[in-house]
């Protein structure tokens, strides 16, 4: 008898496979996280791509543990402003890690190797990533459904599941978007939300995987840059995969606010023993482009006139959604960012698949992301055709 047991495999990525394998020419992948040009194509977007063409590669010598340095205080400027920088930086520890997943991965192994049985509240649904992380490292995780009733976000359902679990650590995720449901806390429900974490005593990480692809860029910080103000116990997990198109190059941040800069000292120390054991350091070729993006005036300001450009293409593909599907999915216009979860039945999202070729995920997740401003009416179309039979 073998000792292996089986694990199912990961939904997004076996989809994707399907995807893959699927012979139709005009199959459309509205499932995984990435975003297409208005053509439906490839994008990656044209600073990093000039930057590229410019790096140096006579050295691949290894990075730090912690990643090269000066990708990683140019990000944390980047992330909190240089105003907040500069007040808590000696307050930062920081571990540059292979992608937002494995800065989540190394973050939940920072708090399992510090607190005795921890528990996390997460929302339900959220990104399945979440949900397998904290379970590996054995935390007690508490759900709280992230909508109510009309499809906003649940405070009342929150505060219950704080009062009930006080000094639990809470994930929520950065900006005005979340992963699937596209609804978060609006600027008023943090402001709330920080008194009660003090009151609770509550530690935040705080995943932030599609910064500047909800509002402009300096508006999806707010969540963190609010926390941090007020002292908030905290962590941003901040990943470069979506805003920098730079998915498989694996390039994000963690950042950990410690109380004093001797605790500063004892999580950097973890975070450099954490990930010595599991990576050693983190690969150089993203950190090296967000880099080189960062410290160039000229650069930054393209690169962010390139994800305003995306924001406001996912916008327009959502206003040609919610016209051709009639209203019937009106919530589509209030959300922001790649995805919504459109109310269809587990057979309607699988008829999409298997009749017309078009992927969702099974849980109604539509990503905007995924589809160009050509295939929004055959989407449309197709489950409008579906849901009226
Ligand atoms: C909510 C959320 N967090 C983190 C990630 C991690 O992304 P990556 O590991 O590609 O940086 C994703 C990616 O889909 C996500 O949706």
């Amino acid at each position: 008898m073998s000792k292996y047991k089986v694990i199912e495999p990961d939904t997004i990525f076996s989809l994707n496979d399907e995807y893959q394998d699927d012979k139709r020419t005009d199959k459309i992948n509205a499932s995984i996280g990435i975003y297409l040009d208005n053509d439906g194509k490839t994008f990656v977007i044209p600073t990093v791509a000039k930057v590229v063409s410019e790096l140096d590669r006579s050295n691949f010598n290894y990075l730090p543990i912690k990643g090269d340095l000066e990708f990683i205080e140019e990000s944390t400027k980047l992330v909190l402003g240089d105003k907040l920088y500069k007040k808590y930086n000696h307050l930062l520890a920081k571990q540059g890690v292979t992608g937002g997943t494995n800065g989540i991965y190394v973050w939940a192994n920072l708090i399992a190797l510090n607190f005795k049985k921890p528990t996390i509240i997460l929302s339900d649904p959220t990104w399945d990533n979440h949900n397998k992380i904290f379970k590996n490292f054995g935390f007690k995780i508490i759900h709280f459904p992230q909508l109510n009733k009309n499809k906003k976000f649940n405070f009342t359902a929150l505060k219950k599941a704080m009062r009930e679990n006080p000094n639990a650590f809470i994930l929520f995720q950065g900006g005005p978007t979340h992963n699937p449901t596209c609804v978060n806390p609006s600027e008023a429900e943090w402001v709330e939300l920080t008194k009660l974490f003090k009151k609770y005593n509550n530690t935040i990480l705080l995943d932030s995987a599609y910064i500047g692809l909800g509002d402009d860029f300096e508006t999806d910080c707010f969540s963190g840059r609010y926390l941090l103000e007020n002292k908030i116990k905290m962590a941003i997990n901040f990943s470069f995969s979506k805003n920098m198109t730079l998915y498989q190059h694996r390039t994000s941040l963690l950042i950990v606010l410690a109380e004093s800069e001797k605790e500063r000292f004892a999580i950097d120390s973890c975070l450099n023993y954490l990930f010595r054991i599991s990576n050693s350091t983190p690969p150089a070729f993203g950190e090296s482009i967000v880099k080189k993006i960062l410290t160039n005036k000229t650069y930054k300001k393209e690169w962010l006139q390139s994800l305003a450009q995306m924001s406001k293409n996912l916008k327009k593909r959502r206003e040609l959604f919610n016209k051709l599907t009639k209203g019937r999915f009106s919530y589509v216009l209030e959300q922001k960012g790649f995805f919504s979860l459109l109310d269809l039945t587990s057979a309607q999202i699988t008829l999409l698949k298997t009749k017309y070729g078009i992927y969702l995920l099974q849980n109604g997740r539509i990503n905007f992301g995924g589809m160009s401003l050509q295939q929004i009416p055959v989407v449309a179309k197709a489950i409008l055709s579906i849901i009226n039979n």
